[in-house]
């Protein structure tokens, strides 16, 4: 089975430079590409369906996998490929697939490692679909789940019975960037032989890196930092090569694979990874400590406050603190509402990781579909709003909030 680009006659553009010595900036810049007959500078799309052969000797050994070559783009695509190679360097793993979106990274994920009767571990804080698809999806097919506390050890540990097969965490979670212990974690689901994956969304590898830590996979909706400009739906996995086969036998078979014009759109958002990654944390920084000042402000959630009880843990594992904060108002959904409606700036939309400020109410939206019990639990109050903060300059980005603050 093929999914690498060697099948187009090219010139590497690091092939004189042993691209395991090249730093992460390079690696997002370079790795992968492969020059096609045009000598393009820039990635070409692919964008093709399928791929013609010079014989059927030569279709017959590209189908059989005896020989390299792409064959149709449900299995590989060139295009997809470059973005695979990418990502699996910057994350320090072996080999990646990628996927439609996020959440059909997650079901790949699943439906790869998970049957009938086996049991998954998650954190409770992780995105609002991911619980729906434990939850109403996976249990249609007799798989359960448990969710727990992404900080407590101990929880983690009880929660494990003798079907458990996969450990599920999202840090720092969202909305309330809770930080989890990715390596004592790791810990506990390989004692009992199940798998870690860790949801790298908020983070990307430019800030974590969850392998390094003992996570097995890592799992990424695209669609938010990887793009960076809120474009296109896409999702990946990352792990080790034997893993990574089963995924993209997977996906090759089931069909959730990702579009050339997507993947182009990926590769391209990871060549600025680093530096949007780390502008958004410095915004993030300076608006969650002025935040913090305020008097409507009743609580701030930002793993890079000293004041948060993750920071000291998320120093350990993180570079930087993300794009990411929410904060409580002072009252409840009333007031939370009447600040959003009041904001000018800032996108009132659900998605995150965009160069554009976007805001939300996470309890009516994101989260909306969980119940009061899983809210609760979540940490996702009526009060609670969401701010992802873009790269505009942070002086409006407050004097949005100012105007939001106004209404209340
Ligand atoms: C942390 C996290 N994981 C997964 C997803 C799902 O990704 P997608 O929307 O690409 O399916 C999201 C989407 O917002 C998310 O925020």
């Amino acid at each position: 089975m093929v999914h690498s680009s060697a099948c187009i006659t090219g010139v590497n553009a690091l092939s004189n430079t042993p691209l395991s010595e090249a730093g992460f900036e390079t690696l997002a810049i370079r790795e992968g590409l492969v020059r096609g007959f045009e000598q393009e500078h820039s990635d070409p799309i692919y964008a093709t369906s399928s791929f013609v052969f010079e014989s059927a000797e030569q279709a017959a050994a590209t189908f059989s996998g005896e020989r390299d070559g792409n064959t149709y783009s449900r299995f590989s695509n060139p295009t997809v490929s470059v973005f695979e190679k990418r990502l699996a360097a910057l994350e320090g793993g072996e080999d990646c697939v990628a996927t439609s979106s996020g959440m059909s990274a997650i079901l790949t994920l699943c439906l790869t490692v998970l049957k009938t009767g086996d049991h998954v571990v998650c954190s409770r804080n992780v995105f609002g679909s991911t619980v729906s698809l434990f939850n109403n999806m996976l249990t249609k097919l007799g798989i359960n789940v448990s969710f727990v506390a992404l900080r407590n050890l101990n929880d983690w540990r009880d929660a494990v019975t003798p079907e458990t097969k996969l450990f599920f965490c999202e840090t720092p979670s969202n909305p309330i960037c809770e930080v989890g212990d990715i390596r004592q974690i790791a810990e506990i689901a390989h004692s009992v032989g199940a798998l870690l994956a860790v949801d790298n969304c908020f983070c990307t590898p430019a800030l974590q890196k969850p392998l390094a830590f003992g996570a097995d996979v890592v799992m990424h909706s695209a669609t938010k930092y990887l793009d960076g400009q809120g474009r296109v739906l896409g999702g990946a996995l990352v792990g080790s090569i034997e893993l990574m086969a089963d995924v993209r036998a997977f996906v090759r078979v089931c069909g959730p694979s990702m579009s050339p014009f997507n993947a182009w759109v990926f590769s391209k958002g990871l060549e600025t990874l680093q530096l949007r990654m780390d502008a958004h944390s410095v915004r993030a920084m300076t608006l969650a400590n002025w935040l913090v000042a305020h008097e409507k402000v009743a609580k701030v959630n930002y793993c890079g406050l000293a004041t948060h009880p993750d920071h000291d843990l998320a120093k350990t594992q993180q570079s930087a603190f993300g794009g990411v904060l929410s904060f409580e108002v002072t009252g409840g959904q009333a007031e939370a509402w009447a600040f959003i409606n009041a904001t000018r700036l800032m996108s009132l939309t659900a998605n995150l990781g965009d160069v554009k400020t976007t805001i939300c109410h996470p309890a009516s939206t994101t989260h909306g579909r969980l119940s009061d019990d899983q809210k609760r639990e979540a940490g996702i109050t009526a009060s609670l709003i969401r701010i992802a903060v873009g790269l505009e300059d942070v002086s409006d980005i407050i004097a949005d909030c100012e105007r939001g603050f106004s209404a209340i």
